[in-house]
């Protein structure tokens, strides 16, 4: 006997007529309105996709955990990071200017977005694939990303207009460098670092204060393409890193990362050589080494593409106990950005979606909107004498600090050692093997050279990567045939 598959349904549970044919008067004759059942089929095609992300919008991703193993409870009292404790995890790895159906392989940086489910709500890192980024002020971001998507006229990417961007501002340099090793190809997800790139606020029970930054080191190893193997594989798999992340974890490969901090004594940020809060900057390791408190490892994939990473809305904005804010410009921009967008492109009750909704109980007052699945009850409003939620402000005792100052529009105050260029100088100087610095160069001739960079901005570009070094600059300068 052959198995009986479940019968087909309208999306009210309703049998369906047919799999094979609309209602028509007649074999031959014309359809009907009151063909109810195509009529839901083809309005419900008509809208099933949402915008895709404005920025991020190729990924993929698969679900984990986390354990901690080492005990940092002297710096934050978050629940997630406290030893021995294990939490599930969502990570959406992505490209950043390309559209949905773009190549995996492009040279851009990767996105690497966490979203821990822990008993006290969800908190998401919202991370890329480098340390740093290429501005420090939230208002120049939509600025840079129209110079590295699409042209106006024509609706084509133009790299004369993303060296006109980046050459007119220099603290874009040591991210374009990141960019422009063989970094910027990483050969799979799987075999690259991620950071949370931002300095947060770690508080410890006693209402102590640190400032931490986030190392996520693949146990895979870093593996890279080189420019010519990347642009072959963007013909040949544009879908090269989703089916290489799919297989590996459905044949039980399953990456993982160490999870190290950088910790810095609150009182040392005031004067510090460095800006600690600026996003083009790293903390050297010198001044404060990585500390490894654990590790993560993604073992499930999505049963749903859509449901389950489509829909995925990350947020900086996401903190719990234990974790705060930084002055980090660039930060304090992204906690407005990323729920607005999560409200315009999914909708307001986004995070009652299964893979947005925390594991731990919500109470909140919000109520109502479209699509609202898990509303809440009576009583609807706070504060209340009939039992409602209440909130414990003592939770977050500890995460404020002092700050003051007249209201400006203005660049960071510098600290001694600020400047765009020596940290990729050290990169440079200090980091690079010769055949990276080779490649280096040849990755950027090879993008400064597309057809519609003008030779005015050739010159730009070459003064740019003097700035950091004249050999680097030199050899662009020979690559680019610009008399330097
Ligand atoms: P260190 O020598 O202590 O650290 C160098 C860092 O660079 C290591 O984290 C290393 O880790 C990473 N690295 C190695 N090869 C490359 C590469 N091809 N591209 C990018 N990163 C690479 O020096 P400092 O901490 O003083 O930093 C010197 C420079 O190194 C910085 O100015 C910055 O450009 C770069 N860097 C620094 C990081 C930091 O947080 N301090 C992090 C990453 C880079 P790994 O090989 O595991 O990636
Ligand atoms: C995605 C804004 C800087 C990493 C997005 C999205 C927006 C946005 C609107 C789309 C969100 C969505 O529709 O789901 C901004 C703004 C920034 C900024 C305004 C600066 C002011 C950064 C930085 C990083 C970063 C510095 C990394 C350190 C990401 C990642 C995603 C993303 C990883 C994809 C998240 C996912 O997988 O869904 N950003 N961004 N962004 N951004 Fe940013």
């Amino acid at each position: 006997m052959t198995e009986r598959v479940p019968q087909t349904t309208d999306d009210a549970g309703i049998p369906a007529p047919s799999d094979q044919f609309s209602q028509s008067v007649g074999p031959n004759g014309p359809l009907l309105l009151q063909d109810h059942y195509l009529i839901q089929k083809m309005a419900h095609f008509n809208r099933e996709r949402v915008p895709e992300r404005v920025v991020h919008a190729k990924g993929g991703g698969a679900y984990g955990v986390l354990e901690i193993t080492e005990d940092v409870s002297q710096y934050t009292k978050a629940d997630l990071f406290q030893k021995g404790k294990r939490t599930d995890l969502l990570l959406r790895f992505s490209t950043v200017a390309g559209e949905l159906g773009s190549a995996d392989t492009a040279r851009d940086p990767r996105g690497f977005a966490l979203k821990f489910y822990t008993e006290q709500g969800n908190y998401d890192i919202v991370g890329n694939n480098t340390p740093i980024f290429f501005i420090r002020d939230p208002s120049k971001f939509s600025d840079f990303i129209h110079s590295q998507k699409r042209r106006a006229d024509n609706q084509l990417r133009d790299h004369n207009m993303q060296w006109d961007f980046w050459t007119l501002q220099p603290e874009s340099a040591h991210q374009v460098s990141f960019l422009m090793t063989d970094r910027g190809t990483p050969k799979s997800w799987r075999h690259m670092h991620g950071f949370g790139s931002h300095t947060f606020l770690w508080y410890n029970a006693a209402g102590e204060k640190f400032w931490v930054k986030y190392h996520f080191k693949t146990e895979q190893g870093v593996e890279n393409f080189t420019a010519a193997e990347a642009k072959a594989l963007e013909a040949q798999d544009p879908d090269l890193h989703r089916r290489d992340l799919w297989n590996a974890i459905k044949n039980g490969d399953h990456p993982s990362w160490t999870v190290n901090v950088q910790i810095m004594p609150f009182e040392d940020a005031a004067d510090y050589r460095f800006n600690p809060f600026d996003l083009t900057k790293v903390w050297p390791h010198a001044d404060y080494p990585e500390i490894t408190i654990g590790r993560f490892t993604l073992n499930r994939n999505p049963e749903n593409y859509f449901a389950e990473i489509e829909q995925a809305g990350f947020e900086p904005s996401n903190l719990v106990p234990g974790i705060g804010m930084s002055p980090d410009k660039m930060l304090q921009g992204r906690l407005f950005s990323y729920p607005d967008a999560h409200r315009y492109r999914i909708g307001p009750n986004y995070l009652q979606l299964p893979v947005n909704r925390p594991k731990s109980p919500v109470h909140s007052y919000n109520r109502d909107g479209a699509m609202a699945y898990v509303n809440g009850g009576d009583p609807v409003y706070a504060p209340n004498t009939v039992g409602g939620p209440a909130a414990d402000p003592d939770l977050y005792k500890g995460s404020g600090y002092h700050v003051a100052g007249e209201i400006v529009r203005s660049a960071y105050q510098l600290h001694k050692e600020d400047d765009d260029f020596s940290q990729p100088r050290a990169l440079w100087e200090k980091v690079l093997s010769h055949t990276d610095r080779a490649n280096m160069v040849s990755n950027i001739v090879g993008h400064a050279s597309a057809p519609e960079v003008t030779d005015d901005m050739k010159k730009r570009v070459v003064e740019y990567w003097t700035n950091i070094h004249p050999d680097l600059g030199g050899g662009v300068a020979k690559g680019l045939g610009v008399q330097s």
